[in-house]
C-alpha cells in the first residue's frame, strides 16, 4: 500500500492530514488477541482516521477485549462510517468482532460530516481492499442493550463519536445504566472547543445525546481535548513507528507533515481504557450546553463544585449560601503525553 502525499495539521485542528501514514502502519500491526481478564469494551466509532487508530490501538492492547464495534454518523454519514468500520475489523482480521449501523443522524439536528478533515472516505483517502467482515444486523443500541445485559458490571463504553447510539440505548433501556462498568468517553473540553470557541466536534455534533449521557448517572470519563491535544503525534514517534516495521518506505511523507503532530484524540480514549494512570483526573459536574447561542455543544465543568444559592428578598435576590454540586464526571485535565504516545508506539508495533 502506497500513500503519496500527506499534508499537515496543527496541534490545535481536529487530527488528521497526517494520519494516513499511521493508519497504514497500524493496520499492519494488529497482533495481539483478547485475553480472557482483559477489559470487555464496546467501541462506539465514526470512523474517522483517528477512530481507526484507536481501533487498531484497542485491538492491539491485551488489556482489552472489543466485544462490539458499533457505528454512528458524525466524521462521515452513517453509511460510509459503517464500511469504514468493516474495512478496520477486515484489515484486522477480526471478523469474529460484530460491527452494527446505529443511528443515521443526530438527534435533533440535521448531521455535520468532516470530510474537510478527514478525507472523503473518511480514512484519509486511503484505498482499502474489500472488506471480509459483513454487519451485524442488529442495530447497535440494541446491541449494546443486549452485549451489556449479558456481561452485567463488566463492559466499558468507550465512545470517541457523537454520543447518539449510547443515548439511544440509555433512552431505550435505562435499566442498562447501573450495569455499565463504565464510560470513558472522547469528547468535550473544559477550556474551548475545536469547532468554534466553545464546543469540541463530538459534543457538538449532538449536543442533546451528549447531556443524557452525561447525566445518566454511571462512572464517567470525559478524555477531551485537554488529553488530544497535549499528545500531538510529531515526526519522532512516527519514526519510532516505522523503525520496526521495514518498509518504511513504502509511506512517503511529504515535506509538509505538520512539525507540531496532530492530536490523537480517539487513541487517548482508549490508552485511558488501558491505563488510567496516564491521565490526571479531576472530578466534577459536567453539562452539555443545548442552547447558547454561542456555547452550544459546550461541556460546562463545574470546577469549583458548588452553585451560589440564591433567595429572593423583595425585589432582590440574595445569596444565603453555596449548594454543593455532585460530580458526574471524571475530567482528564492532564496527560503524561511522552507515555500515552509510546504506549501506542509500542502497541502498533507489537510490543
Ligand atoms: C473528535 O472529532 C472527530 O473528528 C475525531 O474523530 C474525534 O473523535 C475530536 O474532536
Ligand atoms: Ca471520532
Amino acid at each position: 500500500m502506497k500513500i503519496l502525499r500527506f499534508t499537515g495539521a496543527s496541534s490545535t485542528g481536529r487530527p488528521i492530514p497526517t494520519f494516513p501514514v499511521l493508519l497504514v502502519i497500524g493496520l499492519m500491526a494488529v497482533l495481539a488477541l483478547p485475553a480472557s481478564a482483559a477489559k470487555k469494551i464496546i467501541f462506539d466509532t465514526d470512523p474517522g482516521t483517528d477512530d481507526a487508530l484507536a481501533l487498531m490501538l484497542a485491538l492491539n492492547s491485551p488489556e482489552l477485549d472489543v466485544r462490539a464495534i458499533t457505528v454512528v454518523p458524525g466524521n462521515v454519514t452513517a453509511a460510509m462510517g459503517l464500511e469504514n468500520a468493516l474495512h478496520m475489523a477486515s484489515l484486522a482480521n477480526r471478523c469474529d468482532i460484530p460491527v452494527a449501523a446505529g443511528a443515521q443522524h443526530p438527534l435533533f439536528q440535521k448531521l455535520i460530516t468532516a470530510e474537510f478533515w478527514h478525507g472523503k472516505n473518511g480514512l484519509g483517502n486511503i484505498e482499502l481492499p474489500p472488506s471480509k467482515c459483513k454487519v451485524d444486523s442488529r442495530f447497535g443500541p440494541d446491541l449494546i442493550i443486549q452485549l451489556v445485559h449479558a456481561s452485567p458490571h463488566e463492559i466499558t463504553l468507550v465512545p470517541v463519536g457523537p454520543l447518539t447510539n449510547i443515548a439511544l440505548a440509555v433512552e431505550k433501556d435505562p435499566s442498562i445504566v447501573p450495569l455499565v462498568k463504565e464510560v470513558i468517553l472522547m469528547g468535550g473540553s473544559i477550556a474551548g472547543g475545536n469547532v468554534n470557541a466553545a464546543a469540541e466536534a463530538n459534543i457538538y455534533n449532538d449536543p442533546e445525546a451528549a447531556q443524557i449521557v452525561f447525566q445518566a448517572g454511571w462512572p464517567l470519563t470525559m478524555v477531551g481535548l485537554e488529553v488530544g491535544d497535549k499528545a500531538p503525534f510529531t515526526r519522532k514517534y512516527l519514526a519510532e513507528l516505522g523503525q520496526s516495521h521495514g518498509p518504511v518506505n513504502d509511506f512517503i511523507v511529504s515535506e509538509t507533515f505538520g512539525a507540531s503532530g496532530s492530536p490523537m484524540y480517539d487513541p487517548s480514549a482508549v490508552a485511558v481504557a488501558i491505563d488510567a494512570t496516564l491521565v490526571k483526573v479531576q472530578e466534577m459536574h459536567v453539562d452539555v450546553e443545548t442552547r447558547g447561542e454561542f456555547t452550544r455543544g459546550e461541556t460546562v465543568g463545574n470546577r469549583r463544585g458548588g452553585v451560589e444559592h440564591n433567595v429572593l428578598h423583595g425585589d432582590r435576590y440574595v445569596i444565603e449560601g453555596v449548594d454543593p454540586v455532585k460530580p458526574n464526571a471524571k475530567v482528564c485535565v492532564d496527560v503524561d503525553a511522552d507515555r500515552l504516545l509510546q504506549l501506542f508506539v509500542s502497541r502498533i508495533r507489537g510490543k
